[in-house]
């Protein structure tokens, strides 16, 4: 039998947030622990009602807590939502349906810091947000980095940034903490836009995966068919051509397939100050790499992925 991996997942639900959880849920090799918010795509208190919401239309067969987290980054001010990509509700302005699920009565950084103990060497960090709520989870026990280990959707080391011409979204939405979390001895697997900008999910994939949604998932057909209706449309504003990137998805395929990637160990510097190139994740290639604190993934088997994602959603 396979073995199946506990996940903790930490989101800023947007829209590819969304197709994380909904992956995460069917997968039969993942197990949500628990999940907890963060600002980012949207402000926190949006991004647990999002949460709560997606978590309904994925309806898991099993108990998933979710603890609201930080709705600023650490030391400066939170950035605006970018509505282009993720709507003015971070769900393409999809409505989904009220829900009865509530966030549990504890922070995020606690929630982080309980589960982590409580599955010592037995649980996954899955980070698709800002690094926000692990930096503060961190500061109360420091001893959570030598108890688990994180894969984080972020930063870009031989590509160009998506927020500034060298800084990825969600590190540069808290440079702050990242830097916190890349010092802090975790063992980090970076999924960065190296990889993640080659994730894209095009057309033909949309229909593939909408002829074989079942009448049964009405609902869940309604929200994939707005969401990358919307996507299509935003990456072809921008001149890209039709497609959505699936920044975060790939991060939990990559934390239940590693062979989907190739990774290299590399000492990745976050860098905290500069206008333009606060957020970068820098590497030294002007030397050998003697000590490294990331696994960061480099190429990506995207069609596997992409296929691998369909039929997960479809299970
Ligand atoms: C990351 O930023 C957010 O907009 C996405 O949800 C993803 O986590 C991509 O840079
Ligand atoms: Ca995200």
């Amino acid at each position: 039998m396979e073995q199946v991996q506990r996940i903790l997942m930490d989101v800023d639900t947007g829209v590819d947030d969304a197709l994380a959880i909904i992956f995460a849920v069917k997968s039969k090799k993942l197990h949500i622990e628990g999940m907890t918010t963060v600002f980012g795509n949207v402000d926190v208190k949006q991004a647990t009602e999002n949460t709560l919401k997606v978590l309904d239309l994925a309806q898991p067969y099993y108990k998933i807590p979710v603890a609201m987290g930080a709705d600023y980054p650490l030391f400066r001010p939170r950035r605006e939502a970018v509505t282009a990509i993720h709507g003015i509700n971070g769900l393409a302005g999809y409505e989904l349906p009220a829900t009865s699920r509530l966030p549990i009565d504890e922070s995020a950084a606690d929630f982080i810091v309980r589960v982590v103990n409580e599955r010592v060497n037995d649980l996954t960090l899955v980070f698709t947000g800002r690094l926000t709520n692990l930096a503060i989870a961190l500061a109360k026990d420091p001893s959570i980095a030598q108890k688990t280990k994180l894969v984080l959707m972020g930063g870009a080391i031989k590509v160009p940034g998506n927020t500034t011409p060298v800084a990825e979204a969600n590190i540069h939405g808290d440079p702050e903490a990242a830097h916190r979390v890349f010092e802090s001895g975790i063992p980090i697997t970076m999924v960065g836009l190296d990889v993640t900008g080659k994730a894209k999910f095009s057309e033909t994939h949309f229909h593939q995966l909408m002829t074989g949604i079942t009448d049964e998932q009405a609902e869940l057909k309604a929200f994939m068919d707005h969401i990358f209706t919307f996507s299509f449309e935003a990456s072809d504003r921008l001149n890209e051509g039709k497609y959505r990137l699936m920044h975060d998805p790939l991060a939990l395929a990559v934390v239940e397939d590693a062979s989907l990637v190739q990774t290299e160990d590399y000492y990745v510097h976050i860098e905290t100050k500069g206008p333009l190139s606060s957020g970068a994740t820098l590497v030294d290639f002007r030397r050998p790499q003697l000590r490294s604190n990331a696994s960061v993934c480099m190429q990506v088997r995207a069609e596997d992925f992409l296929q691998h994602y369909i039929h997960t959603v479809l299970s």
